[in-house]
């Protein structure tokens, strides 16, 4: 079972989205203090908005417009999640901000690196399976075809979504490797859908292509983002990767192995941990 402290202090960004709304209700039900920084403060739930642990910032052009010293005050706290994405919508996929990952990422570094704090921060950043480790390590269990290698290519060079969340593996790699105030997991979801919570399992390279991908439910990322977060186990496991995670359809299905986490829901909609 995770291991539940009351005082983690979690800053949060894409709180509104499919897995951000996932992830700030586990926080909150295990006592965490979190700060968010929305849009816009309707699009959280009224449940959300009034827990006594939250702190919400309303920002209507976007955290990316707020002040380095806004960005310093705010990563003063053990762990920063990013469950950022580009919107689907034409100013979503084609406007600015065009990096919206990659920049935030790398303003929550360099704001970290001014405050220089004692331990080092957890930064944990939703990606995507479409992106592959820059390390190179993906390809000891995956070989891309000639023609998933194109789509890939296509994708980089056409869709924004695509090539910000390339540059911010790429920056987790390169720069936060080697910054010693951060240490970061980013996460990497096969087709997302949503639904209650199941067992899901956790990798440490790709198990599977864009054309023969899984289902990870938005509900489990939210889990393994919070035991991130609070379960110290967990994050002594994936610090400094960036983990694919995947549903287990049923456990007669699971062939692929990997860390295995069993969470179930019953039939009220309650989650129930199996251990
Ligand atoms: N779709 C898939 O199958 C798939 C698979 C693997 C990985 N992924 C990755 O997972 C990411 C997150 O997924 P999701 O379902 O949680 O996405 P989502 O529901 O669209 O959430 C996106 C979040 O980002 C925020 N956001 C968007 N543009 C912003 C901006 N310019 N400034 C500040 N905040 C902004 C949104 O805020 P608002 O509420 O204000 O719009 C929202 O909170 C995806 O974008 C993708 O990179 C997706």
């Amino acid at each position: 079972m995770a291991s539940i402290a009351t005082t983690h202090k979690v800053f949060l960004l894409g709180a509104t989205g499919g897995i951000g709304s996932q992830v700030l209700k586990r926080l909150l039900d295990r006592g965490c203090k979190v700060t968010i920084i929305v849009r816009n403060t309707e699009r959280l739930s009224t449940e959300m908005k009034d827990h006594p642990s939250l702190t919400v910032i309303e920002e209507p052009s976007g955290h990316l417009s707020l002040t380095d010293e806004t960005f310093q005050k705010h990563v003063q706290c053990d762990a920063i999640v990013q469950c950022l994405g580009h919107n689907l919508s034409f100013k979503g996929l084609f406007g600015h901000p065009r990096r919206l990952c990659a920049d935030t990422v790398k303003r929550l570094c360099d704001a970290v690196m001014v405050v220089a704090p004692r331990n080092p921060i957890k930064l944990i950043v939703i990606n995507t399976e479409g992106v592959e480790r820059p390390d190179g390590e993906d390809r000891k269990t995956l070989r891309r075809g000639c023609c998933e290698l194109c789509v890939l290519c296509f994708l980089k060079y056409c869709l924004l979504s695509h090539a910000d969340n390339i540059d911010t593996l790429v920056y987790l790699h390169n720069e936060v490797q080697n910054n010693p105030y951060v240490d970061f997991c980013a996460v990497r979801p096969s087709d997302l859908i949503d639904g209650l919570p199941t067992e899901f399992t956790v990798h440490e390279t790709l198990q599977n292509g864009i054309f023969n991908s899984g289902t990870t439910l938005r509900s489990n990322v939210g889990e393994f983002m919070a035991n991130l977060v609070t379960d110290s186990g967990v994050w002594n496991k994936w610090k400094n990767t960036y983990p694919h995670i995947l549903d287990v359809k049923t456990a007669e299905h699971d062939h692929r192995g990997g860390t295995t986490n069993s969470n179930t829901a019953d039939d009220a909609g309650n989650e129930k941990k199996d251990r």
